[in-house]
């Protein structure tokens, strides 16, 4: 579209991000028009009069073609997008959690509609991972892909290694700085770097997985002994998000490892995150930002949006997907 004009819904960590990034660009051409949030009562950054309470007021608005879909909610989420995509809107999301439960299908209605379905924020914040593997990527053969994709356990494992401290009171402050998820489970256990694993597989490797297919261990186990261990031979203890492709097919799934210290993802520290890609042509690529955050992901999201002026839409990796060694069923593995 040449005009892009935007229904938020959300004003959490993200939503606010982007609110005062596209108040500080002033771009032309786009326009946020309404954004609504759930509970009145919230105290918010600005004033209550620029919150509207009805899903409708974006959703039956003909002028918004544009819904950007930043709440927590994984569900409410999936029926505002559902619906945004059959009204033939352009949706922007960083709900990686709706995505990872209802890839097959939102997609197929992106499709239908003939309408955009982007979501660069919801892996891994503010790097370009998505848009990397689906152009400079796209021809390559992609061999493995190691993320450490959770902001909140970085953090976590960071302030770990600097001084054994209790759990939460990290967590709290992760909280605080907007990394952590309102459900904290969710990035200790490693759900969010699943969620997010599930959504890099499909652009890198055209293998669309299930969350039931991929095994998740988190940070929560990780014991003071096996930080002093680490210590003692000089290793890092980084939650990571591993696909790996061979003659077998896929392997994936998200653990805590130990790292060597001469190895690259080491140095990811505090809330950043690093994608790690071996391909065939390319060879090691690392790519690596600030994976949580208020205005660090609203960057992603604006992204997505000026893309928009272009009419961009994932291609989802069609000519590793048309390979003819790709073969769905041979690539997943259950770990
Ligand atoms: N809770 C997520 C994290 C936020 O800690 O990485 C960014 O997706």
């Amino acid at each position: 579209p040449q005009q892009i004009t935007i229904g938020l819904f959300g004003f959490g960590s993200v939503g606010s991000g982007i609110y005062h990034v596209l108040k500080k660009k002033q771009i032309p051409r786009i326009h946020l028009k309404t954004i609504v949030v759930k509970s009145p009562n919230k105290p918010r950054s600005i004033d209550s009069k620029n919150f509207s309470y009805r899903a409708e007021d974006i959703l039956e608005d003909t002028e918004i073609n544009v819904v950007l879909e930043l709440i927590d909610d994984a569900q409410a989420a999936y029926t505002i997008v559902k619906k945004a995509l059959e009204s033939k809107k352009h949706v922007v999301t960083a709900n990686k959690k709706m995505l990872a439960n209802h890839f097959e299908e939102l997609v197929a209605l992106s499709k239908k509609h003939k309408v955009s379905l982007l979501y660069e924020a919801s892996v891994c914040g503010s790097i370009p991972i998505l848009r990397t593997l689906e152009t400079s990527f796209a021809y390559d053969n992609l061999k493995s892909l190691k993320a450490i994709s959770n902001g909140t356990s970085n953090y976590v494992l960071t302030r770990l290694f600097q001084k054994l401290q209790p759990f939460k009171d990290i967590i709290t402050d992760a909280q605080k700085h907007g990394f952590a998820e309102s459900d904290p489970t969710l990035d200790i256990d490693g759900w969010d770097s699943k969620f997010k694993l599930i959504i890099n597989n499909y652009h890198a490797f055209g293998v669309l997985n299930t969350p039931e297919e991929i095994l998740n261990l988190g940070i929560r186990h990780v014991k003071p002994e096996d930080i002093e261990f680490a210590k003692e031979k000089n290793f890092s203890i980084k939650l990571i998000g591993h696909s790996n492709l061979d003659e077998e097919g896929l392997t994936a799934y998200v653990a805590p490892q130990f790292i060597p210290k001469t190895e690259a993802l080491t140095s990811i520290d505090f809330e950043n995150n690093a994608v790690e890609i071996d391909a065939e042509f390319a060879h090691q690529h690392l790519l690596k930002g600030k994976g949580a955050g208020s205005i660090p992901t609203a960057s992603a999201v604006l992204s997505d949006l000026v893309s928009l002026f272009d009419d961009y839409c994932y291609g989802y990796s069609k000519a590793r997907q048309q390979s003819a060694e790709f073969n769905d069923e041979k690539l997943i593995k259950v770990y």
